[in-house]
Order: C-alpha cells, then structure tokens, then sequence
C-alpha cells in the first residue's frame, strides 16, 4: 500500500521541485515575465460562497487573469460575489449578466466559457464539477476536499489520470503544501533532523462552525442546501470538511496512506435542530503500510481545549511546523524564513504553471487525503474496523437521485425535530 499509492504523484513531485521555499519567495516577478501580456486567463468561479469568493480574488491578483463567469445554486450568493468582486477588481471582473449562473446546472455553462474553473462549492458536488471541467479540457482549481463518498472519490481519481493525459494543470485547496515553514519543515525532516518517523498526532478541536436555520417557506432540498455542514451528502462530517487539512499533513508528510482505521465518536454538544446528523467528535487510529500510526482527533464542542495542529514524532525528535525539539524537549530547529500567505501563493503558483505550460495536479493526491478522512468517518460511524480497500471501493452513494428544489435530499428529519445520527455497531458505512 506504501508504495502502491504513493504521494509522489505530479502534485508532489512538481511542488517539492518547483515550490521550494526560494521557488515561492521567487514567485512573483516571475509571473509578472511569464505573463507577457498576450496571454488571458478566462477564469469561471463555481460556488460563490465565502471560501469561493476568496479564490475568485486570489486567482484575480495574479497578473493575466479575468474573471468572466459565476455560477451558484442561489441567486443571492451569485449576485453578492459579483457586487463585492467588482468593487474590489473592476475591469478585472467582466462578467455580463447572461454568465452569472445560479440552479445547480449553472456550472456547466460557467465551465464552458473559461479556461481556468475554480470549484468552490461544497464538497459533495466536487466529483461531478471535476468530471466536467476535465471532460472540457479547463485548468482547475478545487477546494478541498474532494468528494464526501467512495463514489465520489473514485470519480475525482478518474477525472485527475484524465487531466494528466490531457496536460490540465489542476491545483487544490490543501494549502499547507503552498507555505513555506511547512515546507521547509519537511525539508528538515527528510534530511533526518528527526529520524525515522514513529507516529503522527493530528488535531482540529474547537468550537465548531455556523448554523444556517431554517426559514419559513424553505423546502426541505433548500434548507440542506443552506445548512450543508450537517449533511453528509454535502459535506461529508467535519473530519472530512475540515479535520482532512492536518491529516493530510500527515500523509504527505509521510508519503503515505493509511491501509486502515478504527476510531470512536458521537455527538454530546451538537444535538438539536440545526445540527443535522453529523457526529460532533471523532478519535481515529489510521496504521501506515510500514506500521506507523497516525493518531487523529477533531471535535466541535464549545468551551473545551482547542488545537489545530499536527506533530510528527521520530526517533530523535519532535516537529510541528516551524519547529524541531529534540528528544529532551530541546529546540533544535525554527524556521526563520519569510511567511507567505498559501491561499494566495497556490494561485500564484497555478497560473505560471499555466502560462509556462509546466505540469502540476494535486487531484489524485488530494483525492487520497480525502478518502482517507472518509475512511475515519466509516470507521467512527460503524465503529468497525475499516481498510483503505473498503473505502475506496463503497458503493454507498450519498448524492440524491433529483437534483431540484422540491426533490427528495436524503436526510430525513424525526419526529422529535431531529436528524438521525449514526449509531456504532447498527450503522452500515459501504
Ligand atoms: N482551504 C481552506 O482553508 C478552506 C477554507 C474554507 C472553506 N474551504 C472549502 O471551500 C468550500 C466552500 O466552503 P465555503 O466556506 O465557501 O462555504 P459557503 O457556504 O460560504 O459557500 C459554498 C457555496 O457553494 C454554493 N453551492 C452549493 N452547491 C452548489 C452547486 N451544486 N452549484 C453551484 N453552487 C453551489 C452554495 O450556494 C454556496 O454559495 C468547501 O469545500 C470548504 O471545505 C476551504
């Protein structure tokens, strides 16, 4: 498994080469020269939402592109990006009113009319947004994570060989691999600083995130749509919203998947209404090919100890990123280069690989993070052991059969008001 399904695919390989830390620092100016001025990046931007917007105004600080399409599933969230944008970038932003999109095959048409799509909705649409960017032949890049289910992972798997053979240039939103002390801290840990790697201990605890409740006159379809964090079908639980940036730390670190998980979880803070059938804490012990372990936690529980962090444990020492102690607890090693801001360089970073027509494509590894964080929700919502193999090849398919404001979602809400949770030991996972 180690070496079946390594992280040394095009994203790390052109990363670790091309995005070293004198790489990045390099960056800009470099792009200003890659960009002679000839050449115009259409950019489309798909799910308008707060991190969508943000991407939108990254990929427009980089010299050489223009926004010319938006595409939400609501109209509000469609004209609110353009109005903002607009102010914020001008001509940058010419988008004409027949290109800002909304229903949810407005992505199509958003797609078709650029060059450059960034997939910016929740992550339950990824695969299928991916799917069609590719099968246009449009340079990508997409929030993480990748898909909520094993269906949806094996698609993005697909799509990202098919972006390879065509040449796309595809980056995600796993933004620790674009800054710069998490880089020059593997930079450390491969010269063997820390020696060889025993274990990882990965976290995202803290108090959670919004609620968006219900209105009057929402159907059921809308509502999951607005309230999306707590569905499943949308969102795939926190572990894999949020909690797959520090696992994933771990993985790449490692340049490794999990073969396995086993793991605890429920909810005790999080019960009520809008909070839909997501668990609130999830522990999951993932095992490594060579035995190595990697110990997650996450929790959305308000008024307790918070960490989001990871820490990687060898032989000889300790590292989080930016920093080395030694087995005493002695600081052997700190980054004291400049700080980058990641959400902006990974734009960076994309469009000189597209003006210079370099090969890059974080899909499959990205793909793999995610499965790996799906695999720790089957593991905490069956309470079974779970294996990389069951995982990616579930057949449980989340996504509802109609896509339309009054169809069916899936999630059906109780008598007592409440979502169904998961219950260990009943809940079948694939
Ligand atoms: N890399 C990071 O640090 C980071 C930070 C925040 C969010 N994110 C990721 O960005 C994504 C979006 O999160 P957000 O915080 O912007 O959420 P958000 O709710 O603010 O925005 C999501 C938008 O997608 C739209 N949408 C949903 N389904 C759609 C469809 N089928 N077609 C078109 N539009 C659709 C929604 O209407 C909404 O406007 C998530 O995957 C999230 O995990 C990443």
């Amino acid at each position: 498994m180690q070496n079946s399904h390594d992280t040394s695919d095009t994203n790390r390989r052109t990363f670790l080469k091309a995005g070293t830390l004198a790489g990045v620092a390099a960056l800009a100016p470099s792009i200003a020269s890659a960009h002679n001025g000839d050449k115009e990046i259409r950019v489309a931007l798909v799910g308008c939402g707060g991190r969508g917007t943000g991407a939108a105004a990254q990929s427009l600080s980089v010299p050489g592109t223009k926004l010319v399409a938006l595409a939400d599933a609501f109209p509000d969230k469609v004209s609110a990006a353009y109005d903002g944008l607009k102010k914020q970038f001008g001509d940058r932003v010419d988008v004409p009113e027949e290109l800002r999109l909304h229903g949810f095959d407005a992505y199509k048409k958003a797609i078709d009319n650029a060059d450059l799509v960034l997939l910016c909705t929740t992550p339950g649409f990824r695969p299928v947004h991916f799917e069609y960017a590719v099968s246009k032949g449009k340079h990508v890049f997409m929030e993480k994570p990748v898909a909520v289910d094993g269906p949806g992972v094996r698609k993005v798997i697909e799509a990202a060989k098919q972006a390879d053979a065509k040449k796309l240039k595809v980056v995600c939103g796993l933004q620790r691999h674009y800054q710069n002390n998490y880089i020059a801290t593997l930079e450390e840990i491969k010269k063997g600083v820390i020696g060889k790697i025993l274990s990882t201990q990965v976290y995202w605890s803290g108090g959670g995130v919004w609620t968006r409740p219900r209105v009057e006159g929402m159907t059921e379809m809308e509502y999951q749509m607005r309230n999306w964090f707590y569905f499943n079908w949308l969102c795939g639980d926190h572990i894999c919203e949020q909690h797959i940036h520090n696992i994933d730390v771990s993985n790449w670190f490692l340049g490794a998947f999990p073969v396995k998980a086993n793991g605890i979880g429920g909810r005790t803070q999080r019960i009520g209404k809008d909070w839909g059938e997501i668990f609130d804490h999830h522990y999951v012990e993932y095992t490594y090919a060579d035995g190595t372990v990697m110990n997650s936690q996450c929790k959305h529980w308000n008024g307790t100890w918070s960490k989001v962090s990871e820490t990687i444990i060898g032989t000889k020492g300790t590292a989080v990123a930016g920093m080395i102690k030694d087995l005493d607890g002695k600081m052997i090693w700190r980054y004291r280069g400049e700080n980058n801001n990641p959400y902006q360089t990974e734009h960076d970073i994309l469009v000189k690989h597209i003006l210079e027509d370099k090969p890059i494509n974080n899909a499959l590894h990205t793909a793999y993070s995610t499965l790996t964080a799906i695999m720790g929700r089957m593991a905490t919502y069956s309470g079974k052991e779970v294996t990389w193999e069951q995982a990616l090849n579930s057949d449980l398919d989340t996504m509802p059969k109609t896509l339309a404001w009054d169809a069916d979602p899936g999630p059906k809400m109780g008598s007592n008001g409440l979502y169904p949770a998961p219950i260990p030991g009943e809940t079948k996972v694939f």
